[in-house]
């Protein structure tokens, strides 16, 4: 039965590869000369982490380091290589750019030596990661017993045993697929990339990796309104004509972004304008748009950031908003609709990917415009997070299930991750990147609802969020190396979530009474906790909204820093916000409150606050608390079932 549906696999990913095969086929041709030139330009290039020019000892051979550049290029032709073993050779190619490492030399991305020997790679190839019934060690020293049962692309081990907690998912052992767009395939969801036209007809490198890895596209400028139309009645298409040729030839779906924004809107659309004028220049937009690309789009982002929780409205005070009201939202949709009806229709938001306010507020805007028949099709969670701090996994989840529950598809739809905020060296940095995407990645591919993933941009080299300084937030590097992130996205497409280990609290659920606990202000008072099973940590005569309960000592288990993954069951007596915050002392300084996750409660009931976050420091730290607090004066705050969690992902060779 095994050997039938890995062959039956088998034979899906020959057939994905010969179709991607045909499609790189036609880009190549297309890019001819310039193809070849990048191609030789990587022969040339080191790798970027070095600081010597050439990372491994030079010179010993040359031609294996040209041979391991074509390997990385000819990836989609190599049918007969699949699985496990293509990921190992490949990344093995990666590492070697202009000259050959021996095999002590070549380095995985969890920093150890690993062999570099093509022949064992290429002996795995056809093997599931962890085959038949007996017992394989991960990384983390667990190991995984029991049956194997393959189905629909991923090999699942039972009876995995963890000296954490597994997270969802975290009993699957992956299958790995020669690219991202297979992985996808095969998870059955979309993976999308946002695209810089004017890049394709330049950069073969760029355009390689776009059709290798990327089902999907979507304009990251060049569908917006003030890119289209800078002057009236006047449309510059080309660069979104571009990428929708472009998409065409190598079969990959657009989606169109985005027609109402309050940013990158043309100048002559201002709040001089009547309501009858800029309702009727919004409508001509939307059906011009439309129209030109009529059956070569899939979906398009209607309106984008309508929502601004900071002001008294609610909604962002843009032009539109100004001049027509939040009515402007549901006519864009209907217009769209009727412009045309085969075409997917997308809210698409900012910050809302975590549970909160502005995520509450968005839900019922769109509840309410649903309700009334409002033509919504899909939302999208933007997703520009920090590995400073990101969703946590059943924050993500349950958020993603409301949506999908009023029958909408979700699209995580702009996925980046500023690395820069969490000091420490570059592979610290690009480790947590790894896990937070595998984190985002994880929990779309587990939830039904959740369609697609589209990250914002290739490569750290064109990412708009070097506008404020590098943040090495995408999963190619400026050389257009895959990052420990890719790694990441292939293990979250396969359902392989980060795992929890160990609770680095102590008397985390109240049974040893209030040992390792106490209050900041007020009283702290341990019982059996009211609607709850077990007991629960309450403070009670709080003054104001800094006090609340505290465990110290977390400085031997935390001061290494690395991703985290923070979660508690509150209940506040009057609605209020509750944070949590680690409490921080380096050498030297002032403790200072890091924000690990907040949420508003309703009055008397338990809620879940939870957050994900990576830890690091300039300088050695001297204390490290956690502090739970938040509602203002006389509220009592309770507490229960807190806990602190390292999140590692499997960095085990493939
Ligand atoms: O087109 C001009 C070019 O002619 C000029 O030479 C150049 C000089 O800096 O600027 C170019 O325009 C820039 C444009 O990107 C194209 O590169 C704009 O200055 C720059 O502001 C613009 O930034 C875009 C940003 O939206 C605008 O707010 C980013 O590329 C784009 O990634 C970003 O995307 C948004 C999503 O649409 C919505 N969600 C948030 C996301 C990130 O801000």
């Amino acid at each position: 039965m095994i050997a039938g549906a890995l062959q039956r696999l088998g034979e899906r990913v020959d057939r994905a590869q010969k179709a991607i095969q045909e499609i790189y086929t036609a880009r190549t041709k297309t890019l001819g000369g310039a193809y070849q030139a990048s191609v030789e330009r990587r022969d040339s290039n080191v790798r970027r982490d070095s600081a010597s020019p050439c990372p491994c000892p030079c010179g010993r051979n040359e031609n294996d380091g040209k041979l391991a550049t074509v390997m990385r290029f000819a990836r989609p032709f190599v049918s007969n290589l699949r699985l496990v073993g293509i990921r190992r050779l490949l990344t093995h190619g990666l590492l070697v750019v202009g000259c050959s490492p021996s095999p002590q030399d070549v380095v995985d991305d969890a920093g150890r030596s690993t062999t570099n020997d093509a022949d064992e790679s290429a002996s795995e190839v056809g093997t599931a990661n962890h085959e038949g019934s007996g017992s394989a060690a991960d990384d983390a020293g667990t190991s995984a017993s029991g049956s194997i049962s393959v189905s629909d692309g991923t090999a699942t081990i039972g009876d995995r045993e963890t000296e954490g907690e597994a997270s969802t998912g975290d009993n699957q052992a992956v299958v790995d697929y020669a690219t991202l767009r297979e992985a996808a395939a095969a998870a059955g969801k979309r993976i999308g990339v946002a695209v810089r036209p004017d890049l394709l007809a330049v950069d073969a490198e760029y355009a390689a990796i776009l059709v290798r890895e990327f089902g999907d596209v979507t304009p990251e400028d060049s569908g917006k309104w003030g890119v289209l139309a800078p002057t009236p009645n006047t449309y510059d298409w080309d660069d979104m004509d571009a990428l929708v040729d472009f998409a065409g030839t190598v079969e990959q779906a657009v989606k169109g972004h985005t027609f109402v924004w309050h940013l990158q809107t043309p100048s002559w659309v201002s709040e001089s304008m009547t309501a009858d004028q800029l309702n009727t220049a919004l409508r001509q937009h939307i059906e011009t748009t439309l129209d030109r690309y009529r059956g070569r789009i899939r979906a398009w982002d209607v309106v984008n950031e309508a929502v601004n929780i900071d002001t008294e409205s609610g909604y962002t005070e843009s032009v539109f908003f100004n001049v027509l009201g939040p009515e402007y939202i549901e006519n864009a949709f209907f217009w769209a609709r009727a412009a045309d009806p085969e075409i997917m229709l997308i809210y698409n938001e900012v910050g809302i990917e975590r549970m909160g306010p502005k995520s509450d507020f968005t839900y019922d805007m769109i509840e309410d415009l649903l309700a009334r028949g409002v033509p919504i099709d899909g939302i999208g969670f933007q997703s520009h997070v920090s590995t400073h701090r990101y969703p946590s996994e059943t924050d993500l989840r349950a958020n993603i299930r409301r949506f999908a529950d009023l029958g909408l598809v979700v699209n995580i739809s702009e996925v980046d991750a500023r690395t820069r905020a969490v000091p420490g060296n570059e592979a610290s940095r690009w480790q947590a990147e790894r896990v937070a995407f595998q984190q985002i990645v994880g929990a779309c591919a587990v939830e039904p609802g959740c369609e697609a993933i589209t990250f914002w941009g290739v490569t750290d080299q064109y990412s708009w969020l070097n506008d404020d300084g590098p943040e090495d937030g995408l999963i190619y590097d400026r050389s257009y190396l895959e990052k420990p992130a890719y790694r990441g996205v292939m293990d979250g497409l396969a359902g392989f979530l980060p795992t929890r280990g160990a609770n680095r609290l102590t008397n985390a659920d109240f049974a040893a009474g209030s040992e390792a606990w106490s209050a900041v202000g007020g009283q702290l008072a341990v019982g059996p906790a009211q609607g709850r099973v077990g007991n629960a940590g309450c403070v009670r005569g709080r003054s104001g909204a800094t006090d609340g309960i505290v465990q110290d000592d977390l400085l031997d288990d935390l001061a290494v820093g690395g991703p985290l993954t923070f979660s508690t069951w509150v209940r506040a007596s009057a609605s209020s916000t509750v944070d949590a915050s680690l409490l921080i002392t380096e050498t030297g300084a002032e403790p200072y409150e890091f924000n690990v996750a907040t949420i508003v409660v309703p009055s008397g009931a338990w809620i879940e606050l939870n957050g994900n976050l990576t830890l690091g420091f300039e300088v050695a730290p001297t204390a490290i608390g956690l502090k739970v607090h938040g509602p203002g004066a006389g509220v009592e705050l309770c507490v229960a079932d807190v806990r602190l969690q390292p999140l590692s992902v499997d960095t085990g060779p493939r």
